[in-house]
């Protein structure tokens, strides 16, 4: 990478901030070192990057084939880019609960590109969740059971908290107006296509109880899951500033936006790749 580059890691578990890139303009060479640190870190954030909408669709194509957001229109001659609006007189917003993104499709995104448009002076930072850590940290035994199961995913699980308040201020509409339920089965475990690590592929958002067991019986297991894979130890924060740019990775991560700007404004654009079914 260009001399300035300059990489530091988010914290001990995952993420990295890449700065001195200008990300619209780097050559194949360099898109392969910060794809490289998108496929290590889980998540990447590139500082101070200017991008039109245009050029945002482009960096976007470098990391996949995009992928449609099934719950909202995209930006006016852009259907591609998804705009998460949070208005000053909103209280709750998009994203605000730990997630691995749309895994209720049965080929979620591979990967996320979300671009700060605008943020807050403070506050509306998101959280990371390393799946790979969460997974290698359980005990052996458990690791084994984990193995032979797979668990049901649904869009409807947690909508209200997820995506309410931004359509009734009318920044997501169109086809959220006639939600559908979408629901998919994916392993417990996943193995990652690209580095065959394997991570913990269940989230509190969407993941609903184990395929062939009851939800009586899949509850207890989950709770502990979801306690167990978004200990701080597993995590990294970032914050945002206008101009930051974040890939990560749904292959191996788990996110959550942090709510704590009411009275103020966050624009954000996201763009998803498309990803293959999980093995
Ligand atoms: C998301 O969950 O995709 C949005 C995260 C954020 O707005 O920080």
């Amino acid at each position: 990478m260009a001399n300035e580059t300059k990489i530091s890691q988010l914290s001990g578990a995952l993420g990295a901030e890449i700065s001195g890139i200008d990300v619209a303009r780097i050559g194949d060479t360099d898109f392969a070192s910060i794809y490289d640190a998108f496929l290590e870190f889980g998540v990447i954030a590139l500082r101070d990057q200017n991008l039109s909408p245009e050029a945002f669709v482009a960096t976007a194509k470098r990391f996949g084939s995009l992928a449609e957001y099934p719950f909202a229109e995209g930006l006016d001659g852009h259907p591609e880019i998804t705009v998460i609006i949070k208005e000053p007189h909103q209280t709750s917003n998009f994203g605000g609960m730990w997630h691995t993104d749309t895994t209720y499709q049965p080929e979620p995104p591979k990967a996320t590109l979300l671009y700060a448009v605008e943020t807050p002076a403070v506050g509306g930072d998101t959280l990371f969740a390393d799946m790979r850590l969460a997974y290698e940290q359980l005990s052996p035994g458990m690791r084994e059971l984990l193995g032979n199961l797979h668990a049901i995913n649904s869009s409807t699980l947690h909508a209200a908290s997820l995506r309410a308040n931004h359509l009734k201020s009318g920044s997501m509409t169109g086809k959220e107006a006639a939600p559908r339920a979408l629901e998919a089965k994916h392993p417990v475990v996943r193995t990652h296509p690209e580095t065959q690590r394997k991570g913990l592929y269940v989230n509190p958002a969407h993941t609903s109880m184990f395929a062939g067991m009851t939800r009586e019986e899949s509850t207890p297991i989950l709770d502990y899951l979801f306690r167990q894979q978004t200990r701080p130890e597993l995590t990294c924060r970032l914050n945002w500033q206008p101009g930051t740019l974040a890939i990560w990775d749904n292959r191996s991560t788990q996110h959550c936006a942090i709510n704590d700007y009411d009275g103020h404004r966050r624009e954000m654009w996201r763009i998803t790749i498309k990803g293959d079914r999980p093995r």
